[in-house]
């Protein structure tokens, strides 16, 4: 199924200069960009994207780091988009994440995972809409995708 998942390469991930093999392994993986935005997080979107948090104990030092620097909020498609994504992040807290998946690759402790992904196809959809509005959304037909999808 083709889905769409919204993924935010979080401030750790900008400042070390990970955009590039994030977004690489994106593309590699053979997800199409379909919405991307560089910008620093005012505060009320920070809280309102992890609103499933508030309350608990980790919520006030998260949305510090989200809005401690720019982030880049991107809109991705592909087969299973919502949960190849997730595979690809691997688990929350580093330690956990194998070998081969971004956060088990680049990253030491859940505070400073660098990556965001949506969490199911609901999800998706409500922090797409959050971020982007509908014009920002670019359909396009990729050349490659016969090379993809038979
Ligand atoms: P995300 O929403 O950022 O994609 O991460 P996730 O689904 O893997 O994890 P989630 O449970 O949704 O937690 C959101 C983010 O909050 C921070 N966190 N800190 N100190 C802690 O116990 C703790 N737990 C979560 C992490 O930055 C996590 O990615
Ligand atoms: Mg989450």
């Amino acid at each position: 199924m083709i889905e769409r998942t919204f993924v935010l390469l979080k401030p750790d991930a900008v400042q070390r200069g990970l955009m590039g093999e994030i977004v690489g392994r994106l593309e590699s993986k053979g997800l199409k960009p379909v919405a991307m935005k560089f910008m620093r997080l005012p505060k009320e979107l920070a809280e309102r994207h992890y609103a499933e948090h508030k309350g608990k104990s980790f919520f006030p030092g998260l949305i510090e780091y989200i809005i401690s620097g720019p982030v880049l909020c991107m809109v991705w498609e592909g087969e299973n988009a919502v949960a190849s994504v997730r595979t690809m992040m691997g688990k929350t807290n580093p330690q956990d994440a194998l070998p081969g998946t971004i956060r088990g690759d680049l990253c030491q402790q859940t505070g400073r995972n660098a990556i965001h992904g949506s969490d199911s196809v609901d999800s998706a959809r409500r922090e797409i809409s959050n971020f982007f509005n509908d014009y920002e959304i670019t359909e396009w037909k990729r050349s490659i995708d016969p090379w993809f999808f038979e």
